[in-house]
C-alpha cells in the first residue's frame, strides 16, 4: 500500500482518470444553483444532474472531479471519529459512455495497481445489489468483479453473512449481495434515474465488535470494514406508477471519500489522524495548548471544532458564499460556528478561536480551492463577528437562568407561606427548572446542557434531564424530517415549468441591467415549479416604475417570440462574445452559453449567459411574466420573486 498524503490522493485519482480519457472538472460551488431540493452540494454527482437526464455536457461524456460537499443531516452527531460535515468526494462519471465493465475494472486497477494505490487485493470486499421485484440481481457486476479478483488468483465467491460463518476469512465469500437499503442509489420514493450500485470495502482486520450483531460482514457497522468507493449504475428510470423501466442513457456515477481513502492509505485509525487534519489539530495544540489523544471528551471537542470551522470556512468562502443568519444555509453556518465555539469553551479556550482555525484551513486548502484565499478577509471577518455575537448571547442566557431561578424561588416561597411550611425543604431547591425550559435555553441562547447544569448547581438547583432528552429527541426528529425534505429527490425537477422559469430568469437579469444599470450582477437563483427567485446586486429598493419597466421589457421579449439556443465554447470566447454569468466556479475549460437572439439589437442578441440549462427554444413559450415581490436580502442585495403564465 502506498503512503500518500491527502494532496497526493487527490492528484493520483485525477491523474488516473485523465489517463482513461476523462476531462477533469473543477469543483462546483458548495451552494447549488437552481436546485431547490438541496441546501448544499452533497455529492460529486449533484452538479451533473441535468447531464444524467440527457443534457449535453460541454466537456464530454467522461468526467472526473474532486467535489467539495457538505452533509448536515447528522450535524448533532458529528464528533465521533467517523463523521464529518464537510468532505471532498472524488468521482468519475460516464454520461451514456462506458458502463459496468470499464468502471469496475478501473476501480480495481486504481486500488490495487502497483503504480497507483497498491492496496493488497486480499483486503478488498465488495457488495452488489441482490435483486428484488423491481430489478434482478446484479450478476453483471458479480461476473466482472470475479474476473478482476481472478487476476490475483482470488476466487471471490458470492456469499451471505450467516451464523455458520462466524468470521470472514480470506477463503470465505468476497462478494456480498444486499438489498435496496444498501446497494441502490437514487431518489428515495421519487421518480427519476436510479439503479444498483456496487460498493468497495477495505478490511482493517480489526476484531469484530459483537455489540453490532453476532457476525461481521462488509456492511456491518462495527468498523472492521470501511466503505471506500461506491459505483452507481444509473440504468433505470422510476416512473410515476412506481415501475422501473430501463433508462435510455445509462450513466455511471462513482464517489470516493477523500478523507477516508487518505486515512486508509496512511494506515491511521480515523479521518482525524490524516496528515491534513493533524496539521489543523496542531494549531489548537500550539495556540491554545490543548492536547489531542489524551482524553476522549477533549478529542471529541477538538474534532468538532476542526470539522465545523472547516465547513464554515468553505461555506463563507465559496464563490456563492453565504454568511451566518437565521434562515436556510445561513442558519447552518451559524450553527456550525456556534457549536465549535461552545466546544472551545468546554476546552477552556477563552480567546477568539474560529479565525485562527480558519486561517489554518485556508492555508491547507488554498492550492486546491483558490477561492478561500481570495475570500480570506471575508471569511475571517464573518467568523470573528459571529463568535463575538455568540459570546453576547451566552451572557444573556446566563442572565436568563438567574431570572428563572429568582422567579421560581419567589413562586415557591409563596407556596411555602400559603401551605404554612408543609412542603419539605428538599423539594424546594431541586428541579426548579423544567427540562422544557432548559431546552429552550439551549435552543435560544445556545447554552449546552452541561453549562446550564453547572450554572444551576451554583444556585443549588438542577433541571429535569429526562424531559430535556425527550425535547432534544423530538427536535432532532423534526430537523431530520426537515432535512430529509430538503434532500428529497436529489435529482432536481426539470419539468416544463422549471425550464420556462430558467429562461425567464435570463430575461429578467438582462431587463434589470437595462433598467437599473450594469452593476446588477446575479448573487443567487432558486427555481421551484411555481416561481423563480433571483438575488442581485443593487443598493436600493426598486421603485414601482422600475418594476413595471422590467416587467414590460420581459413581456415584450416574450411577445416577440425570440429564438433561444445553446453553444459550447471556452470561457474566454464566452467573455469575448459578451456573455454574462458566473465565470469562475463550476465550469471547466468549456462552457455552455445560452443566447436569446435579437436581430433588432445592435449586439445581435437580447441576452447571452453562461449556464448549464435547460431552456425553452422560443421566448413565446413563457406566455407572460409577472414580478410578485421585490425585497431586501442583505445590504446591497435585492431579491425578486416572479412567475410565468403559460
Ligand atoms: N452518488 C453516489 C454517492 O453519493 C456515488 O457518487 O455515494
Amino acid at each position: 500500500m502506498k503512503q500518500l498524503t491527502t494532496a497526493e490522493v487527490r492528484q493520483t485519482f485525477l491523474e488516473f482518470f485523465k489517463q482513461k480519457g476523462h476531462a477533469i472538472l473543477p469543483s462546483a460551488s458548495l451552494i447549488p444553483e437552481n436546485d431547490p431540493t438541496v441546501l448544499f452540494t452533497t455529492a460529486g454527482m449533484h452538479p451533473l444532474v441535468p447531464y444524467f437526464l440527457g443534457e449535453r455536457h460541454p466537456m464530454g461524456k467522461r468526467l472526473a472531479s474532486v467535489q467539495k460537499c457538505l452533509r448536515t443531516v447528522d450535524i448533532d452527531n458529528v464528533g465521533d471519529n467517523r463523521h464529518g460535515t464537510f468532505f471532498e468526494m472524488l468521482g468519475n462519471w460516464s454520461l451514456g459512455d462506458y458502463f459496468k465493465e470499464e468502471t469496475i475494472q478501473w476501480s480495481y486497477e486504481l486500488l490495487v495497481g502497483k503504480e497507483w494505490f497498491d492496496i493488497d487485493p486480499e483486503r478488498l470486499f465488495v457488495t452488489v445489489f441482490k435483486g428484488d421485484d423491481d430489478a434482478p440481481r446484479d450478476d453483471e457486476s458479480i461476473n466482472i468483479w470475479q474476473a478482476q479478483f481472478a487476476v490475483h488468483g482470488i476466487a471471490a465467491e458470492v456469499g451471505e453473512a450467516n451464523e455458520d460463518e462466524p468470521a470472514i476469512t480470506s477463503q470465505g465469500p468476497r462478494i456480498y449481495p444486499y438489498g435496496k437499503d444498501n446497494n441502490w442509489w437514487g431518489p428515495a420514493g421519487q421518480t427519476g434515474p436510479c439503479g444498483p450500485d456496487t460498493e468497495i470495502y477495505y478490511d482493517t482486520r480489526r476484531p469484530h465488535d459483537s455489540k453490532y450483531g453476532p457476525i461481521c460482514h462488509p456492511a456491518c457497522d462495527c468498523g472492521r470494514f470501511i466503505e471506500i468507493w461506491n459505483n452507481v449504475f444509473m440504468q433505470y428510470n422510476k416512473r410515476d406508477d412506481g415501475k422501473f423501466e430501463p433508462l435510455a442513457q445509462r450513466n455511471v456515477d462513482t464517489g470516493m471519500g477523500l478523507e477516508r481513502m487518505a486515512a486508509m492509505l496512511q494506515g491511521v485509525p480515523t479521518i482525524f489522524d490524516t496528515d491534513l487534519n493533524q496539521k489543523l489539530i496542531k494549531v489548537l495544540k500550539d495556540v491554545y495548548n490543548v492536547a489531542y489523544g489524551k482524553d476522549e471528551d477533549q478529542d471529541r471537542s477538538i474534532r468538532i471544532i476542526i470539522d465545523h470551522i472547516r465547513a464554515a470556512t468553505f461555506i463563507i468562502g465559496d464563490p456563492r458564499g453565504v454568511t451566518p443568519s437565521n434562515v436556510g444555509q445561513g442558519y447552518i453556518v451559524r450553527r456550525l460556528i456556534r457549536r465549535a465555539v461552545r466546544e472551545a469553551k468546554r476546552l477552556g479556550i477563552t480567546t477568539l478561536m474560529s479565525p485562527t482555525v480558519a486561517e489554518a484551513v485556508i492555508e491547507e486548502y488554498q492550492k486546491t480551492y483558490p477561492e478561500l484565499e481570495k475570500n480570506a478577509e471575508k471569511i475571517l471577518g464573518e467568523l470573528k463577528k459571529e463568535e463575538e455575537k455568540f459570546a453576547i448571547t451566552i451572557e444573556q442566557g446566563l442572565k436568563k437562568i438567574k431570572e428563572l431561578v429568582d422567579e421560581k424561588r419567589k413562586h415557591q416561597s409563596a407556596i411555602r407561606l400559603s401551605e404554612r411550611g408543609q412542603i419539605s425543604g428538599s423539594a424546594v431547591g431541586l428541579n426548579v427548572i423544567s427540562g422544557k425550559e432548559a431546552f429552550d435555553l439551549y435552543q435560544t441562547y445556545g447554552l449546552p446542557p452541561e453549562v446550564i447544569d453547572e450554572e444551576l448547581a451554583a444556585y443549588g438547583d438542577t433541571f429535569d434531564k429526562d424531559e430535556f432528552e425527550q425535547e432534544l429527541k423530538k427536535h432532532q426528529e423534526l430537523s431530520r424530517t426537515a432535512s430529509a425534505g430538503a434532500f428529497k429527490g436529489g435529482l432536481a425537477d426539470h419539468s416544463e415549468e422549471t425550464t420556462k422559469l430558467h429562461t425567464a430568469t435570463h430575461l429578467l437579469h438582462q431587463a434589470l441591467r437595462e433598467v437599473l444599470g450594469d452593476h446588477v450582477a446575479q448573487k443567487g437563483s432558486n427555481i421551484t415549479a411555481e416561481r423563480l427567485r433571483f438575488d442581485f446586486v443593487h443598493p436600493e429598493k426598486m421603485t414601482p416604475e422600475q418594476i413595471q419597466s422590467v416587467e414590460k421589457i420581459v413581456n415584450d421579449v416574450i411577445a416577440r417570440d425570440l429564438p433561444v439556443d445553446c453553444q459550447e465554447m471556452t470561457v474566454q470566447e464566452a467573455k469575448a462574445d459578451g456573455a454574462i454569468g458566473l465565470f469562475e466556479d463550476k465550469y471547466g475549460a468549456k462552457v455552455k452559453v445560452y443566447t436569446v437572439h435579437d436581430t433588432q439589437s445592435p449586439k445581435g442578441f437580447y441576452s447571452k449567459e453562461i449556464c448549464g440549462g435547460p431552456h425553452v427554444t422560443h421566448t413565446g413559450e413563457l406566455r407572460s411574466f409577472k414580478i410578485m415581490k421585490e425585497e431586501a436580502v442583505s445590504s446591497g442585495v435585492r431579491r425578486i420573486k416572479a412567475v410565468v403564465a403559460g
